[in-house]
């Protein structure tokens, strides 16, 4: 059965010259807090991080303080649970893997960290690759292609003969096989968005990806302007290395 390809899709962080769009980020923190991050954790990101969206400290401190985390032990031996402060990691919604994979039909839902990332490698890649580098994707526009391509793929009826196993769901873009555990987890006016964009699984999958992005590399922007000086310095450099070399050969010495 033939897995198909993520759609490619336009990203304001793509090509030299990429950044972020905060708005955008924004929303896509909304849908992960409001849908997502009731089954997958993203346990290497700090609430502190997300002064990047465009939060204020008073915002983040406050956004954090909606959340709680377990801390401990305390005086007792004992844990305890309280509300998150900026430098809390979020929050994972299960105690560990196999709790998770207990609530979900045995597949365990993956941390968001570096899931752009790792799932940035699927084109051209060979799974078991993959499967050895979880994390170290170096094709960045593949894996919010393929996020938004799962989120958006699901409303398809399965190809005759193919056989959806009971609590998997057909999804044509899962990279592992035909169906898969997660159910469709978002709908149209799931999410409210506050500054008018359309409330639509079309836009909470962009957006989302967008942010899950931004969560496994937020440093991207930083690292394509040092990347676009390295090129004008090497082009500027290879100039000057031709200019000497016609120097020296030219024979008027
Ligand atoms: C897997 C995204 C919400 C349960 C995944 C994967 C992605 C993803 C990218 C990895 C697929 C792969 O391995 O290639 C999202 C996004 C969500 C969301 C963006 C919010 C919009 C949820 C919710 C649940 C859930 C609410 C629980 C009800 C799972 C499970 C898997 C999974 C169980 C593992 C699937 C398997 O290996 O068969 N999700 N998810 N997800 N997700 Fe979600």
């Amino acid at each position: 059965y033939p897995l198909r390809h993520p759609k490619e899709q336009e990203w304001s962080f793509a090509g030299f010259t990429g950044h972020y769009d905060k708005q955008q980020l924004q929303r896509g923190l909304k849908v992960y807090t409001e849908v997502c991050s009731a089954c997958h954790s993203m346990r290497m990101v700090a609430y502190r991080s997300l002064a990047d969206l465009g939060y204020s400290d008073e915002q983040v401190k406050a956004f954090a303080a909606a959340h709680e985390v377990q801390d401990g032990p305390d005086a007792n031996g004992d844990m305890y649970t309280r509300k998150a402060v900026p430098s809390d990691y979020f929050p994972s919604p299960f105690a560990n893997a196999e709790a998770a994979a207990a609530s979900n039909n045995g597949a365990a839902p993956p941390d968001f960290s570096l899931i752009a990332k790792a799932r940035g490698i699927t084109r051209g890649f060979p799974q078991f690759i993959i499967d050895m580098l979880p994390g170290i994707g170096g094709y960045q526009e593949g894996g919010p292609d393929y996020i938004y391509s799962l989120l958006t793929g699901y409303d398809e009826t399965p190809p005759a003969g193919l056989e959806i196993a009971e609590g998997t769901n057909y999804n044509p873009y899962f990279a592992h096989s035909a169906a898969l555990a997660m159910p469709k987890p978002i709908s149209d006016d799931q999410v409210t968005y506050e500054d008018g964009s359309p409330q639509t699984v079309d836009q909470y999958a962009r957006d989302v990806s967008a942010f899950l992005m931004w969560a496994a590399e937020p440093h991207l922007e930083e690292r394509k302007r040092t990347g676009f000086m390295v090129m004008v310095f090497l082009i500027v450099f290879s100039g000057l290395v031709y200019l000497t070399k016609r120097s020296v050969y030219s024979g008027k010495n």
